[in-house]
């Protein structure tokens, strides 16, 4: 009986032994990990920096400054169902980059994670200079002492935008701005929350396909063909051994509550705790892996869409860019859910 209970034991202690890493320690990340499985688990080490270390964060992502009273949705950090991510240690990642560019193309979610990014690796240094400068719509990063650029070009649609005689026309065969995107070393694209603007947000009259011109057309049907476009420019333009690519995949929002079983919710406002395990497929995200899937050249895919699915917490609800007057719901207050997008971006970037 001693013996079987003893046996029983160490069955036990096997079988839940291996469920406790800290991050970081002994498995290391290796590309047959799937980090998109998982879930968010509180840890009191976290948020991985302070806001008011990081001088030049925008107000429309420095929820704690604009007021939000509860404090705990800083304090998860994303566990792997199989392994762990990396710690991030951004002065390694500063090292590993020396010399090098990041840009960041994309709409308000690239900003999110570009501005995550420049947070983190200053409060990793926050001894070295940096400068901020914006022209237009390309904000530039600098670390001088690591020789490190990491910009942002505002593009929400990858593909172009024309003025003509008869309106403004996106034109989805058509990526004039590719040709600023040569020359760095690292590029992050996203792109999806405008194609679905319409009304006064809609920032385009047509839709343009070859000789075709449309007044409008099925929205994920139109992504499709913009993303293929950008795919093309992938494959005649980008160098592999020069330059790595990653797409940020699509980032969810949490406008109605009935998605999270929670109908009489107004949009996010007042969320503070994550769900867990979510079976969640979007629509964008399908049509994404679907282009991604058919390229010769590797992308990178920042499966983001599953694990900021359960952080209906994560939004700046009415403590982001216009306080009680709107309600974010789409982008993510910082610190929070783009650090570990980040993350998802230094496991891959470590790999070799
Ligand atoms: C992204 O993650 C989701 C959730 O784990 C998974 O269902 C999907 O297949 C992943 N996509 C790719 C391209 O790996
Ligand atoms: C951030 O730092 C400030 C000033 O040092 C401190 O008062 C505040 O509690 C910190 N916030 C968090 C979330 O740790
Ligand atoms: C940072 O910039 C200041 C002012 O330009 C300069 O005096 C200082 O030497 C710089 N520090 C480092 C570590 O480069
Ligand atoms: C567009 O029209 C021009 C002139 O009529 C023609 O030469 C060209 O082949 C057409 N292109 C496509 C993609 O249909
Ligand atoms: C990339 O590097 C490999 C191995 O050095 C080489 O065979 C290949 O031609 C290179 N590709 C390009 C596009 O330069």
């Amino acid at each position: 009986m001693a013996i079987l209970i003893v046996l029983l034991i160490l069955l036990f202690i096997h079988i839940h032994g291996g469920g406790h890493h800290k991050e970081g320690r002994g498995i290391t990340a290796t590309s047959r990990c799937d980090f998109s499985q998982g879930n968010w688990v509180a840890d009191e080490s976290y948020p991985l920096y302070n806001t008011s270390q990081c001088p030049f964060i925008l107000k429309q992502f420095d929820c704690i400054r604009n007021g939000r009273p509860d404090k705990n949705y800083v304090k998860y950090r994303w566990q792997p169902k199989n392994c762990n991510l990396p710690r991030f240690n951004g002065e390694d990642l500063l090292r590993r980059v020396r010399g090098k560019s990041i840009l960041f193309v994309g709409d308000s979610l690239s900003l999110n994670q570009w501005q995550s990014l420049t947070c983190m690796l200053h409060t990793a240094v926050p001894r070295a200079n940096y400068t901020s400068l914006r022209t237009g719509s390309l904000s530039t990063f600098t670390f001088p002492m690591y020789d490190v650029k990491v910009k942002l070009s505002r593009n929400a649609f990858l593909v172009d935008i024309a003025s003509e005689s008869i309106g403004r026309v996106l034109k989805l065969d058509s990526i004039e701005d590719g040709k600023n995107w040569k020359g760095n070393d690292i590029l992050i694209f996203d792109s999806w929350h405008w194609w679905l603007h319409i009304g006064r947000k809609q920032p385009w009259d047509f839709i343009r396909e070859g000789n075709h011109t449309y007044k409008d057309m099925d929205r994920l049907v139109a992504y499709e063909k913009g993303l293929k476009t950008w795919a093309r420019w992938v494959e005649d333009n980008v160098n592999p051994n020069k330059t790595r690519v990653f797409f940020q995949g699509v980032s969810p929002d949490h406008l109605s509550g009935e998605k999270w079983g929670e109908a009489k919710a107004r949009f996010c406002e007042g969320q503070m705790v994550p769900m867990s395990g979510t079976k969640y497929s979007h629509p964008a995200e399908t049509v994404l892996q679907k282009v991604l899937g058919k390229m010769s050249k590797h992308v990178n895919l920042l499966n983001i869409t599953a694990l900021s699915q359960m952080r209906k917490d994560g939004h700046p609800s009415v403590y982001g860019f216009g306080g009680r007057r709107s309600m974010d719901c789409s982008h993510w207050c910082l610190p929070g859910v783009p650090d570990t997008w980040n993350l998802l971006l230094y496991a891959v970037l470590i790999q070799n």
